[in-house]
């Protein structure tokens, strides 16, 4: 009978995609998919930083396997992610959960095969500061009939919530070639009718290439290839959003009019706090140009209530800004302190109780803008 691998994957779009590469690795290895965790051999947690509760879910979750793994010793647990690139919280881990027997961080995860292969014998605590991107190995892509493709690697901007750069490191784009080769082979395959191109900040897409490319060069490159397929792309800075790709967004048959742009805050004094180097002007003027330019195009956003010091009047601002511009979704998140970052030691942290209000009130006027959007659709 062969051997059978499940993986539980938090967080992100990025995560899952890196979940299908674990997924191709220990398929070459001849482990087999199952849905159920008590069957597994081997059961990987590919794991999420960016707010609290995130990590109280992966801990709860690792730390139920306690009694599988004592009355299957043989089962191999492996813990990658976000969460274990971390130091201290890779640390911890191997202190509250010594039965975890593979723990590896963002940089080395093409590795996972071999340690996975080599945790038979030993534990493996294994992380590394950095890491080049992989070319190396495939995806077993496993969603639906969109493909994703990562186009970079890491983070650059370093608002002052997030934890992203310190977990995936400075940005490092793909190179044009390698990205237009896995297109190539999506397209032919005739398996999909969308790709999505997935980094952190697509925006700055290839401003350390050399020569350098930029975000909309390569949409063009992308969607030149042969094949009955759409393009989407996620997720844009607004400081970087350029009159260039709005152009080639509106120009281009075979790009989806969609837009993910995080806003975070619609409170000027707020937005300087995060080092998001934009205002809410700036942001307003960048939707009325989209908008403008791309008739019926769907823009959604991320927003971060309670983030130190805010006050309600700021809060406010936030909720305006979300009433004016009526957007197509939006993701709302309590503040969450994240250790190492700028903002985690700010005064003024705001109480839970209040972040929950604040939350709840977005949420409320979320679907009260939905509500409305849906009935004018009907008439
Ligand atoms: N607390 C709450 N939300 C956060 N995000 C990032 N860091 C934090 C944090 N520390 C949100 C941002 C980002 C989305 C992916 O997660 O809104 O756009
Ligand atoms: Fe985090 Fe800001 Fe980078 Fe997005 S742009 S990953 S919010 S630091």
């Amino acid at each position: 009978m062969s051997m059978l691998y499940h993986i539980v994957t938090y967080g992100c779009q990025m995560n899952v995609h890196e979940s299908e590469k674990i997924s191709f690795i220990l398929e070459n290895m001849g482990y087999q998919f199952t849905p159920n965790r008590e069957d597994a051999d081997v059961i990987v947690f590919n794991t999420c930083a960016i707010r609290e509760g995130a990590e109280e879910r992966v801990f709860g979750n690792v730390g139920a396997l306690k009694k599988l793994k004592k009355s299957r010793p043989e089962l191999v647990i492996a813990v990658c992610g976000c969460m274990t690139q971390k130091e201290e919280t890779a640390k911890l881990f191997k202190q509250k959960f010594p039965f975890v027997d593979v723990i590896l961080g963002t940089f080395n995860l093409h590795k996972i095969g071999e340690y996975i292969a080599k945790a038979k014998n030993q534990k493996v605590f294994e992380l590394w500061s950095e890491g080049e991107l992989d070319e190396e190995q495939g995806y077993n892509r496993s969603s639906g009939k969109n493909a994703w493709v990562n186009i970079m690697q890491g983070c650059n901007n370093f608002c002052t919530y997030c934890i992203v750069p310190y977990v995936r490191g400075r940005e490092h784009s793909r190179s044009v070639e390698n990205i237009l080769s896995e297109v190539k082979q999506i397209a032919a395959s005739g398996q999909y009718d969308k790709i999505t191109l997935l980094g952190q900040n697509v925006n700055s897409y290839g401003k350390d290439l050399s020569p350098s490319v930029s975000f909309a060069e390569l949409l063009r490159l992308v969607t030149a290839a042969n094949g009955d397929f759409k393009v989407g792309f996620m997720t844009s800075h607004p400081k970087d959003l350029t009159d260039e790709l709005i152009e080639e967004i509106a120009t281009n048959d075979k790009v989806l009019k969609e837009i993910h742009l995080p806003a975070q805050s619609g409170n000027n004094r707020i937005l300087k706090l995060m080092n998001r180097k934009y205002t809410r002007e700036h942001y307003l003027s960048i939707i009325e140009k989209i908008k403008s330019r791309i008739p019926n195009v769907k823009i959604t956003s991320d927003f971060i209530v309670g983030f130190p010091t805010e006050t309600e009047e700021e809060f406010e601002d936030t909720m305006s800004l979300v009433e004016k511009v009526k957007f197509d979704g939006i993701f709302a998140f309590m503040y969450s302190p994240r250790e190492g970052t700028v903002a985690a030691k700010m005064e003024g942290q705001i109480p839970l109780e209040v972040k929950k209000q604040r939350v709840n009130k977005l949420l409320a006027l979320e679907k009260k803008i939905q509500k409305e959007a849906k009935k004018c659709q009907k008439k």
